[in-house]
C-alpha cells in the first residue's frame, strides 16, 4: 500500500492530544477526526490504485488500437490488390470448364475443380480481412430476423451432414442488415466447421424488456477452456485456412450496435443480446 499522505499530521496530532490532555470532549472530538483521516486515506489509497490500473489498462488498449489500425491499413490495400487476380484467375476457370468440358480429360477437370476450390478460400480470407477494416457507419433498418437467418445460410450454402435448426417465432430488429448477415455467417460456419461428422445447431430468438436475444448453439465438441478467453481476438485460430478474424469481427459490429457477445460451453452455445428502442 502507499505510504499514508497525513502521515505528516500524526505529530500534529500528538502534540494537540498533549496540549488538550483533560479536555476530554475536544480529546474525543479530536480521535474521531483522526479516525475520519485515517479512513479517507485508506480509501484514497485504494482510489489511486484503481486509478493506475484502469490507467494501464487504457495504454494496453490504445498501444492495441494503433497496432490494429496498421494492420488495417495494410490488410485493406493487400487484399485490395488481390482481389482483382484473383477474380480474373477464377473467371478464366470458369470460361475454360464452360468451354472446354467435352474435350477435357477427368483429371485436368478435377484440377481445375481444386483450382477454383484454392480460390474461394482465398475470396474468403479476403472477404474477412475485408470486413474486418471496413469501419463503416451503422445503416440501420428493420428487418425480420428470419429473412436473414435464411438469407445466411444461403450465403454459406448447406450441408447434409449438419442440421439448422432455425427458430419457428418471428422477431423484427432495427439493425444493419447486411452486418448481422455477415455475424450469423461466420457463427453458423464456426459451428459446421466445429462439427466433426453430422450434428445440428439450434438456433433461437427471444424478446423480452427492451432486449433482443439470439443464441446460436451447435453440438461440436466446444472450445477448451484454455482457448475461450482468446477466440475474441483477432488473428486468434485455430484452423490452417482460418483468418482469426471472424469472431472479432462479430464481437466489434455487435458493440458497435450497443450489443454483447458471449460465449460459453456444454453445449457450445454464442449469444447475441442486442437492447431495443422502448
Ligand atoms: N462453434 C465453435 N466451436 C468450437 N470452436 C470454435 C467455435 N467457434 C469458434 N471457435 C474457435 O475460435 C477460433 C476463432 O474463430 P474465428 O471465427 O475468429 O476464426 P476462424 O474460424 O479460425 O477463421 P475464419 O473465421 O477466418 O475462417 C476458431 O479457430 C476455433 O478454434
Ligand atoms: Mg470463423
Amino acid at each position: 500500500m502507499e505510504e499514508n499522505k497525513f502521515s505528516g499530521s500524526a505529530d500534529a496530532i500528538k502534540k494537540l492530544e498533549d496540549e488538550l490532555k483533560g479536555n476530554y470532549h475536544a480529546l474525543n472530538e479530536l480521535r474521531q477526526l483522526n479516525l475520519l483521516i485515517e479512513y479517507y486515506d485508506e480509501k484514497l489509497a485504494d482510489k489511486t490504485i484503481q486509478l493506475e490500473k484502469s490507467n494501464k489498462e487504457l495504454q494496453k488498449q490504445t498501444q492495441r488500437a494503433e497496432h490494429l489500425a496498421k494492420i488495417g491499413e495494410l490488410a485493406s490495400s493487400l487484399t485490395h490488390n488481390l482481389r482483382n487476380p484473383l477474380g480474373v484467375i477464377s473467371s478464366t476457370v470458369k470460361i475454360i470448364e464452360a468451354t472446354s468440358k467435352d474435350t477435357l480429360d477427368e483429371k485436368t477437370l478435377s484440377r481445375l475443380s481444386q483450382i477454383t476450390d484454392s480460390t474461394t478460400n482465398m475470396s474468403h480470407q479476403i472477404e474477412e480481412v475485408l470486413n474486418f477494416v471496413r469501419e463503416k457507419p451503422l445503416d440501420m433498418e428493420t428487418i425480420s430476423l428470419s429473412e436473414l437467418f435464411k438469407s445466411s445460410i444461403n450465403n454459406i450454402g448447406t450441408t447434409e451432414r449438419v442440421t439448422i435448426h432455425l427458430p419457428d417465432n418471428e422477431i423484427l430488429l432495427e439493425c444493419d442488415p447486411p452486418k448481422l448477415e455477415v455475424i450469423f455467417m461466420n457463427l453458423i460456419t464456426n459451428s459446421i466447421q466445429a462439427i466433426e461428422n453430422t450434428g445440428d445447431i439450434h438456433i433461437r430468438t427471444t424478446e423480452d424488456s427492451g432486449t433482443v436475444t439470439i443464441e446460436i448453439e451447435d453440438s461440436g465438441p466446444g472450445i477448451p477452456s484454455e482457448l475461450l478467453p482468446k477466440i475474441f481476438d483477432s488473428l486468434f485460430t485455430t484452423k490452417a485456412a482460418g483468418t482469426g478474424l471472424g469472431l472479432a469481427y462479430c464481437k466489434s459490429t455487435v458493440e458497435q450496435h450497443n450489443g454483447t457477445l458471449t460465449v460459453k460451453n456444454n453445449p457450445t452455445t454464442f449469444t447475441i443480446k442486442f437492447p431495443t428502442k422502448s
